[in-house]
């Protein structure tokens, strides 16, 4: 996700906001920039990829002298990874770095272009730019203009402005995206993180929402909707992996909480009002498509999976599913009606991408689902849709499969309207649902501290079951790796109807199951197959939104509307309830034995 830092002093300013945004590589991006206002002139430097890209562009420039000074790092949302779109965005005489979304800037750009404004980018940050010189030409006062400019943006922003018209200032705002002010006697930093800034300032001010101002000559200006404030600093912690982890035990656990809101980047600018829109897919990529597909590993494996039943049931077009590693020796029988679909998080996954060279030899069409991009799989495939997690650095994957399934789920739907499978009335209804993921996906500190209570329940007996029917079996899959890779417990996902056909045998009150059920799928069938594990005295958990009186641990969940919403809430039970188990049996959660982040080997 995008990172952000700033720099008022005598520094070496390019040095600065480099290292800054070096710490906050971890947070993934695609494209990165610099601009810094010094004896009056601006001066901007970016660069599609990697941080070195960058660097070797400013390898002849130094900045030593007095300043202002704004960087970015871009995990693409609106427009693509190119440096047209990369920040910091440029006026006439002033440039913004943004961390958010602006939600109203399409009304924004309208109103501006309209007056004559020429925009660069495709991105929603190029408006506060414009919007301030606008302002300002107005007002002839810069403050004043980044005032009216702040009122005016609507959505979640962290945001900072410089410009020739006032080259000693940093103008700053922040609602809804973190943003930090550093001080080290007149030095002052700016960062979106504190990783950023440890080892620099001595201590900070976390910005609140709805707080902006300006720094200028070793001191900072801060107002509210009531006025200029006082404000009181921190000292900055010391330890650089904790400051990485945002105050969260483990990586894993800020994974989970910030499924919400990468969720919500997977469907920026592609679901919109009536219809699904991929600017990644070519006007007519699935013509001539018949059938899909679709080859991964682990949790990826799980979101193809989830995928097959939409595909079939929603978009009405025949959907395989295999693991990769089996896929390649099985000598499968391939035409190239098929679109053949990989996903992955890391794109670097061996068996996959084996797979995926085997399927393009057949002469297949291809598209990858994945959150890295240059990956190798991302290379490989003729066409990729990007997940926007962000660096995921839990070896347990959760924000990957989050947004692997919500990229899927709208995939089938795209797919379901080109093919003219799906009608405008049901299209409507999965996008409305859609839009209630992120809420789905929001952890309450109630549901934690249940999660925590009841995980002390779980530390013996001989297994999990975690039974699920349709989707929500996928999903019982995902919770029962989810909790084995982390606890070293024994957990295997099954479909609830098929527990009598033998794993019933096992049932015993040391035997834990994990019951999925949803309100809106298969309610009444999966009832009984849980009733019936419990008349062979198994212990049972019942994730339901409905209260099931046979349950020994109950855990409720609140959308009971639409089964893809279900799914997402009870996706995040199953991860906390993992988790929860791990910590309590002393764990190393995010590094667990035995295991990689990314299985490059066969
Ligand atoms: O990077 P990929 O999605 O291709 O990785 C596939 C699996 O190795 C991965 O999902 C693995 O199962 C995770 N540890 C699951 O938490």
């Amino acid at each position: 996700m995008c990172g952000i830092v700033g720099y008022i002093g005598p520094k070496e300013k390019k040095e600065i906001l480099l290292d800054g945004l070096q710490e906050l590589e971890y947070r993934g991006y695609d494209s990165a920039g610099i601009a810094i206002v010094e004896e009056g002139a601006l001066h901007h430097f970016k660069a599609v990829g990697k941080l070195e890209n960058l660097r070797r562009k400013t390898e002849n420039f130094t900045s030593s002298g007095f300043g202002t000074a704004i960087g970015h790092t871009r995990w693409a949302t609106h427009g693509k990874p190119t440096e047209l779109n990369a920040h910091p965005h440029l006026g006439k005489f002033s440039y913004v770095v943004h961390n958010g979304i602006i939600e109203n800037y399409q009304a924004l750009k309208r109103e501006l272009q309209e007056e004559g404004i020429d925009f660069l980018s495709q991105t929603d940050t190029e408006t506060i730019v414009h919007l301030f010189e606008k302002y300002y030409t107005e007002t002839q006062d810069a403050f004043e203009a980044f005032r009216k400019t702040v009122e005016k943006l609507e959505g979640a922003y962290a945001t900072l402005l410089i410009t020739e018209v006032a080259p000693d200032t940093i103008f700053f705002a922040k609602n809804g995206s973190p943003m930090l002010i550093g001080f080290d006697g007149d030095d002052i930093y700016f960062a979106s993180s504190d990783t950023a800034v440890i080892g620099k300032a001595k201590e900070v001010y976390y910005l609140e929402d709805g707080e902006y101002g300006y720094a200028k000559s070793g001191k900072v200006h801060l107002f509210d909707a009531n006025g200029e404030k006082e404000f009181t600093c921190k000292p900055l912690p010391a330890d650089k992996l904790s400051a990485q982890k945002e105050g969260y035990r483990f990586f894993m656990e800020k994974e989970i909480y910030e499924q919400s809101e990468v969720v919500g980047d997977a469907m920026l600018g592609r679901v919109q009002d009536e219809s699904i829109y991929f600017e990644e897919l070519s006007e007519g990529f699935f013509d001539g498509i018949e059938a899909i597909k679709i080859c991964a590993c682990g949790t990826s494996y799980h979101a193809a999976l989830t995928a097959s039943y939409l595909f079939e049931r929603i978009a009405k077009i025949r959907c395989e599913v295999e693991i990769a590693s089996e896929f390649r020796y099985k000598e499968p029988l391939l035409s190239s009606d098929t679109l053949f679909v990989t996903i992955s998080q890391s794109g670097e996954t061996a068996d996959t991408l084996e797979a995926l060279k085997m399927a393009k030899r057949a002469g297949l069409k291809s598209l990858t689902v994945c959150n890295v991009d240059n990956s190798s799989i991302v290379r490989e495939s003729d066409t990729a849709i990007l997940t926007r997690a962000g660096i995921e650095k839990g070896v347990a994957s959760t924000k990957a499969f989050a947004t692997q399934t919500m990229a899927l789920w709208m995939l089938v739907l795209y797919i379901g309207e080109k093919r003219g499978t799906i009608d405008k009335e049901t299209l409507c209804r999965e996008i409305d649902a859609m839009r209630h993921v992120p809420k789905a996906l929001k952890v309450t500190d109630t549901l934690h501290a249940r999660i925590h209570r009841l995980s002390k329940r779980y530390l013996h007996g001989h297994g999990f079951f975690f039974i699920g029917r349709d989707i929500f079996y996928p999903l019982a899959l995902e919770g029962a790796l989810k909790l084995k890779e982390i606890s070293y417990l024994h957990a295997e996902g099954y479909p609830a109807g098929e527990m009598k056909h033998g794993p019933i045998a096992l049932a015993d009150s040391e035997l834990f199951t994990i019951a999925l059920m949803p309100k809106t799928m298969h309610y009444e069938k999966i009832k009984s197959n849980v009733e019936e594990l419990s008349a062979r005295d198994a212990t049972i958990c019942a994730i339901s939104p409905l209260p099931f009186e046979l349950a020994d641990d109950f855990i409720p969940t609140t959308f009971d509307t639409h089964p893809m919403v279900e799914f997402f809430e009870m996706m995040v039970i199953t991860q906390l309830l993992a988790m929860e188990i791990a910590i309590r049996l002393g764990n190393d959660v995010d590094m667990p034995r035995n295991l990689a982040k990314s299985v490059t080997v066969e």
